[in-house]
C-alpha cells in the first residue's frame, strides 16, 4: 500500500462546519468593511525577509523563532508572511499611496504562517482578518477600529467580548521607560531566561512579553508612570470614545504586545467559548505611527487590528451560533439515462429562472435521493424516472402532503413558480 499522507504539522484543512463559520465571518467582515469605508487588499504570501525583521522587530519571538524563511534560487531571502501589517505598509509605501486622500483604509482576510508549537486554537498556518488605517490617525481612529471588531463579535453571536487596553507611549517617553526597565532587569539578571538576558540589553520591552519570565515582571516599572502628557491625554480620549459607544474595556498596564512596531494605544480582545471558561486572546492591534519610518519612509500615523479566524470560529461554536436554515425550495430526482438527461437540463432551466435547486446526481437509487430531499426539507420534489422521461413528463411532489401530479415537462417551470408563490 502506498503511504497515506497527512497535512503538514500545525496546518489544517478547513471544511464542513468550520468552513461555514469561516464564510460567515468573511461575510460579516466584508459588510463592516464596506460600512466603515475599508477597501480590500491582497499582498503576496512571500515578502523580503527584512520587511518583517525591521518592522515586527529582530528580537521578537515571531522573527527569532517563528518565521518560515528560505533563500530563492536567485539568492533572495524571503519569508512566508507571519502577519499582515508590515506587508500592507510595504505596499502603501511602494505604491506611493500617501498621494491619495488620507487615511488609506484597508481590510484583509487571509492565511499567515508562524512556526509555533501547535495546540488547540494555535496553528502554523492560521487565518486572520484585519483592518489597517494609514496616513492620518488619532484617538478617534483608534477607538473606531476597536469598535468595529467589537461589533463584528456581537454580530457573530460572541457574548461577553472585552478589550484590554494600554498605552505604550511615543518614542521619547518609551526611551525613558526602557532605561528604567533595563536598570530593574540588571538588578534581577539571575531570574531572567537566557533569551531575555540577551534581549534585555537591546530591547527590554521584549522581556515583558516573555512567557517564561512571569515572576520578575511583577515588580517591574510600569509604562503608565512614564508616558508624557500628550500620550496620556490621547489615551484618555480613546477610553472616553469607547465609553461613548459602550465598548467595555479593562486597563492592563502590562500589555506590551509581541510586535515592536507599536506606539501609543495598544489593545487585545478576549472572549470565552463558555461563560465559565478562561477568556481566549482572539485579536489585537494598536497605533503604529513609526512603522513607515522603519520601512524607509517618513513617519505616517497608523492604527490597525487583526483577529484570528480559527479562534473566532471556536468562539462562535462555543457561544452556540446558529446558521439560518436555507432550504432549497426544489429538489430534482432522476432515474435512468434518459431521466438523467432531462434532469440536468431542468436543473439549468430552474437555475436560469433564479430558483434555488438541490439534487443528488451522484446517487442512482430513488430512495436515497428522496431521503436527501427530506433531509434538506425542500417543499417540492420533481422526479423524472424512465417512464416519465419517455413521455416527456415529470412528477411533481408536494413533500408535506405526499401528493404527486404528473405534468408535461415544458410546464414544470410555470407550475413550480405557481406553487412557490402559494408557499410564500
Ligand atoms: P497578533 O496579536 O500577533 O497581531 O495576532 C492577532 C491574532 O491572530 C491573535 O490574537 C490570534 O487570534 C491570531 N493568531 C496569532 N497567531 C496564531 C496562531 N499561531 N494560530 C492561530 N491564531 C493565531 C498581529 O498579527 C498584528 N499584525 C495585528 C495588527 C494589525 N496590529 C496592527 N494592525
Amino acid at each position: 500500500m502506498p503511504k497515506k499522507f497527512q497535512s503538514v504539522s500545525g496546518m489544517h484543512d478547513i471544511f464542513g462546519l468550520q468552513y461555514e463559520y469561516f464564510e460567515k465571518i468573511r461575510e460579516v467582515v466584508k459588510e463592516n468593511a464596506k460600512i466603515y469605508g475599508f477597501e480590500g487588499i491582497e499582498t503576496p504570501v512571500l515578502e523580503n525577509i527584512d520587511v518583517f525583521v525591521r518592522s515586527v522587530g529582530e528580537l521578537t519571538d515571531i522573527v527569532e523563532k517563528e518565521m518560515y524563511t528560505f533563500k530563492t534560487k536567485g539568492g533572495d531571502s524571503v519569508a512566508l508572511r507571519p502577519e499582515g501589517t508590515a506587508s500592507v505598509m510595504r505596499s502603501y509605501i511602494e505604491h506611493g499611496m500617501y498621494t491619495r486622500p488620507q487615511p488609506v483604509k484597508f481590510f484583509y482576510f487571509k492565511p499567515f504562517f508562524r512556526y509555533e508549537r501547535p495546540q488547540a486554537g494555535r496553528y502554523r498556518q492560521f487565518w486572520q482578518f484585519g483592518f489597517e488605517t494609514i496616513g492620518k490617525g488619532g484617538p478617534l481612529v483608534d477607538a473606531q477600529i476597536i469598535t468595529i471588531v467589537y461589533n463584528i463579535f456581537k454580530e457573530l453571536g460572541i457574548k461577553g467580548a472585552f478589550v484590554q487596553i494600554n498605552s505604550m507611549g511615543d518614542d521619547k517617553c518609551r526611551d525613558e521607560f526602557k532605561a528604567e526597565l533595563r536598570k530593574y532587569f540588571r538588578k534581577n539578571t539571575s531570574s531572567l531566561c537566557a533569551d531575555c538576558k540577551r534581549r534585555m540589553k537591546k530591547n527590554p520591552l521584549r522581556v515583558l512579553d516573555c512567557k517564561k519570565c512571569i515572576k520578575i515582571k511583577e515588580g517591574a516599572p510600569q509604562i503608565v508612570d512614564y508616558i508624557c502628557k500628550n500620550c496620556r491625554d490621547e489615551f484618555k480620549m480613546v477610553l472616553e470614545f469607547l465609553e461613548e459607544v459602550g465598548v467595555p474595556y479593562d486597563l492592563n498596564p502590562f500589555l506590551i504586545r509581541g510586535l515592536d512596531y507599536y506606539t501609543g494605544t495598544v489593545f487585545e480582545f478576549f472572549a470565552s467559548q463558555k461563560e465559565e471558561d478562561t477568556p481566549l486572546a482572539v485579536g489585537g492591534g494598536g497605533r503604529y505611527d513609526g512603522l513607515s519610518a522603519l520601512l524607509g519612509d517618513e513617519e505616517r500615523p497608523a492604527t490597525g487590528v487583526a483577529v484570528g479566524v480559527e479562534r473566532t470560529a471556536l468562539l462562535m461554536k462555543g457561544n452556540g451560533f446558529s446558521f439560518k436554515e436555507e432550504k432549497p425550495p426544489v429538489f430534482i430526482a432522476q432515474l435512468g439515462d434518459l431521466g438523467k438527461k432531462k434532469c440536468i437540463k431542468l436543473f439549468e432551466d430552474l437555475k436560469k429562472a433564479k430558483i434555488p435547486v438541490a439534487e443528488a446526481f451522484g446517487q442512482d437509487s430513488l430512495k436515497s435521493q428522496l431521503s436527501r430531499a427530506s433531509k434538506l426539507k425542500s417543499p417540492i420534489t420533481i422526479i423524472i424516472g424512465k417512464e416519465e422521461a419517455a413521455e416527456n413528463r415529470a412528477i411533481i411532489r408536494d413533500m408535506d402532503s405526499g401528493e404527486q401530479d404528473k405534468i408535461k415537462l415544458e410546464e414544470v417551470l410555470k407550475e413550480v413558480k405557481k406553487r412557490l408563490k402559494k408557499l410564500k
